[in-house]
């Protein structure tokens, strides 16, 4: 095409594909084409803008590393994390949420009942649950891999404080697809507003809260993974998360447990809790393959 114009670009373009491209890369690439073309056509965009936000996505990998990945950032303060796992989510299981920027490979593994928090001083939570298929069969020997920030609100990849595995652990449920571990209540955070996201955030006047949340990864052979979160019910930020991460049935109350009634066996802490402490019940629904 030799006269390209502002009404055929996005025509010429699909027309320059190979005719042996991918026909999924071609969908995928022609629905780019039209939402990027409308995009700057909707909105009139200038020559500065289309600049600033060139520079902007260059900042996003300049600030990239192993421990932050602000493309991840990005895409969650931007709803697409979040519509990806929402519009591949079968309603049959437990909900999928953001897995975010702060997932630790390799965590250590833990026996069921362990406790996660080691010297870090708060209000005990007890956590457990059952692993399930959508049928209500329990799942033995699923892999539970969990994480949550410390009380600073940070976690360990953000944090000199914290080596890399703090607040991380990876649990076998047992043949009767249960697990148990024992923690302290992670805290609401805000994600780095400190790099490219942040102006994002400042420009459109939000705030970059999180609610408190457990992360989960569960995992079984035969089963799709599911990366989630977990909610207490009363946190401030539940109805505004800048992440868009905050399902319904992923909100969970966090029973209050009276004074001297810790479970006096199966449980690291069995023995040396004697206050009042808190119990979260969680099980994940998993879609078989
Ligand atoms: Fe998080």
């Amino acid at each position: 095409m030799r006269s390209v114009t502002a009404e055929n670009i996005t025509e010429t373009f699909l027309g320059y594909f190979g005719k042996d491209t991918d026909p999924r890369v071609k969908e995928i690439m022609a629905s780019l084409a039209h939402h990027l073309h409308g995009f700057v056509k909707d909105t009139k965009l200038t020559h500065d803008e289309w600049r600033e936000s060139l520079e902007l996505l260059k900042w996003v990998g300049e600030i990239t590393t192993p421990e932050r990945n602000e493309f991840v950032l990005l895409s969650d303060v931007l709803g697409v994390s979040s519509l990806v796992d929402m519009i591949n989510s079968n309603p049959a299981a437990t909900s999928s949420s953001v897995l975010g920027p702060f997932h630790v490979s390799d965590a250590p593994e833990m026996a069921l009942g362990a406790d996660f928090k080691r010297h870090y001083d708060g209000e005990v939570i007890l956590v457990e649950g059952y692993i399930k298929d959508t049928e209500g069969n329990f799942i033995p020997g699923a892999t539970v891999d969990i994480w949550q920030t410390a009380p600073n609100g940070l976690y360990s990849s953000q944090d000199e404080e914290q080596d890399i595995n703090s607040f991380h652990g990876v649990f076998t449920a047992d043949e009767n697809g249960y697990y148990c571990f024992t923690t302290i209540r992670p805290v609401s955070y805000t994600v780095p507003s400190d790099g490219p996201v942040g102006k994002i955030l400042d420009a459109t006047g939000r705030h970059p809260w999180r609610p408190s949340h457990l992360h989960y990864i569960v995992s079984a052979e035969g089963y799709r993974s599911l990366v989630t979160e977990v909610f207490p019910n009363d946190d401030p930020y539940l109805d505004q998360d800048t992440v868009f991460g905050v399902r319904e049935d992923l909100v969970i109350g966090y029973k209050p447990q009276a004074a001297g009634t810790f479970p006096k066996e199966g449980f690291e802490l069995s023995g040396k809790v004697d206050d009042a402490f808190s119990k979260i019940d969680f099980d994940a629904i998993l879609i078989k393959k």
